[in-house]
């Protein structure tokens, strides 16, 4: 089945849109990447070219290579040049009224056996499923920052997919070369669920003038290991798709664990979106050092051992992944692959579960109730059960979630 597909259509060609056309091309299919007018067309096919480029001056890509990747570019703003299109991914800006636009285009262009797929980080993919006449045949393919470099795609299902359309796009997702984890439709999904309530932690902190941003990134890169701070990777990812995303979590869950920062809504009305807009934590600051908070959360931080500040961003993110697992929406296993393969993660919140042991996680979580810095009323059950004081055939000192 997989083997008959060659057209792929790509509707946005944002920094996201441009990445999933690059890696579609690379890996061999013919691709049409669509925009609203040509000046976003040319916006798009220069980011698309910058990639290559960089890709032939760093000898990854051969002349030849490149010139066979260009012959499989198409850039259009029509969005009837799809008519013919086997598969298709939207990436367009995060606002239901527009992808419901471009869904409804999709479903009207597209042959009846045409998979369409969005790369949404917060909206709901079965809302989106249900405007169509082919529910079964539309999923969620979300891709990670920056496309071409993240391994991950998240594979999103709703009630309506049917099995051999996740087992095609799983499919696909392999041939472009990237890792697929499947799952349900739920707000976050894997990744943004455990990554973005982690980012509004640090800016919490960071509005809470507990540490400067550079000490709440490179504390919890020192922790884990991680190739990006929290602060940083906002600026990455955008602020206002962080918000998205907690808002949806706040929609969803109605916890307070998923109150977006005000900092965070404030930047984002400010229109201080990250490297987007030129202006974030670090984006349009030169990087001039910031002098280091004196007040009382500062000192506390400082003083207080059982809070050292990567382990007071590191437990909540674990007691999330742990209540995931627990749920059953996603396993162990699932859980850690997203956090390798989508956010560079050395290990997996499982994994660095393990690592830390139980114990140590939750005297954390329990030292930062105790000092406001945290919602979380009590730890997750499956990270309890792991306590060497949990009731006989729980805690066993390994990881509960892995059995
Ligand atoms: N486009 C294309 N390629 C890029 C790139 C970009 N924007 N940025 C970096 N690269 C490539 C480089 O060319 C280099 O390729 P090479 O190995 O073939 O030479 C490779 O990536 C590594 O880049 P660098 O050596 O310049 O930089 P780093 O080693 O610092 O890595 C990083 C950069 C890959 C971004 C790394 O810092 C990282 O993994 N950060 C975490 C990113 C992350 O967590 N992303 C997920 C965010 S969440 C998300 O996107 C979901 C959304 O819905 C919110």
């Amino acid at each position: 089945m997989v083997q008959e597909f060659d057209k792929v259509g790509v509707v946005g060609l944002g920094a996201m849109g441009a990445g999933i056309a690059e890696v579609f091309a690379r890996a061999g299919f013919n691709v049409t990447g669509v925009e609203i007018d040509q000046a976003a067309v040319d916006r798009g096919r220069a980011h698309v070219d910058r990639s290559l480029s960089k890709a032939v001056d760093k000898g990854k890509l051969t002349e030849d290579e490149r010139t066979g990747i260009d012959a499989r570019l198409t850039f259009t703003t029509s969005r009837e040049d799809l008519a013919d299109a086997d598969f298709v991914v939207e990436a367009v800006p995060e606002r239901m009224d527009i992808k419901k636009d471009v869904f409804a285009d999709l479903d009207r262009i597209c042959p009846p056996g045409t998979i369409l797929a969005t790369n949404t980080s917060s909206l709901s993919v079965t809302e989106i499923a249900a405007l169509t006449g082919r529910a079964d045949k539309v999923v969620g393919l979300h891709f990670f920052n920056p496309a071409p470099v993240m391994k991950l795609v998240e594979v999103i299902t709703t009630v309506s997919t049917s099995a051999e359309t996740v087992d095609v796009v799983c499919e696909v997702a392999k041939r472009i070369g990237k890792t697929p984890v499947a799952v349900g439709d739920r707000a976050g999904f894997v990744a943004n669920a455990l990554l973005v309530p982690y980012i509004n932690d640090a800016i919490r902190l960071y509005e809470r003038k507990v540490a400067t941003r550079e000490e709440i990134d490179a504390s919890v890169q020192k922790a884990a290991g991680l190739p990006m701070g929290p602060l940083a990777l906002a600026d990455l990812v955008g602020l206002d798709i962080c918000l998205a995303v907690m808002d949806v979590l706040w929609e969803e869950y109605r916890d307070r664990r998923y109150a977006a920062s005000p900092l965070l809504r404030r930047m984002v009305a400010a229109g201080r979106l990250g490297r987007k807009s030129g202006q974030g934590f670090y984006a349009g600051t030169d990087d001039a050092p910031e002098p280091r908070p004196t007040g009382r959360y500062a000192q506390m931080i400082q003083e207080e051992e059982t809070l050292d500040l990567g382990e007071v961003l590191l437990a909540p993110q674990i007691d999330d992944a742990m209540r995931m697992v627990g749920d059953g929406y996603a396993s162990a296993r699932d859980v850690d692959t997203a956090m390798r393969f989508g956010c560079g993660y050395p290990k997996g919140p499982t994994e660095l579960l393990e690592e830390r042991g139980a114990e140590a996680v939750v005297t954390t979580l329990v030292a930062m109730g105790e000092y406001g810095l945290t919602d979380i009323p009590v730890p997750a059950p499956l990270l309890m059960d792991q306590l060497p004081d949990a009731p006989e055939g729980e805690g066993h000192g390994g990881c509960a979630c892995h059995a």
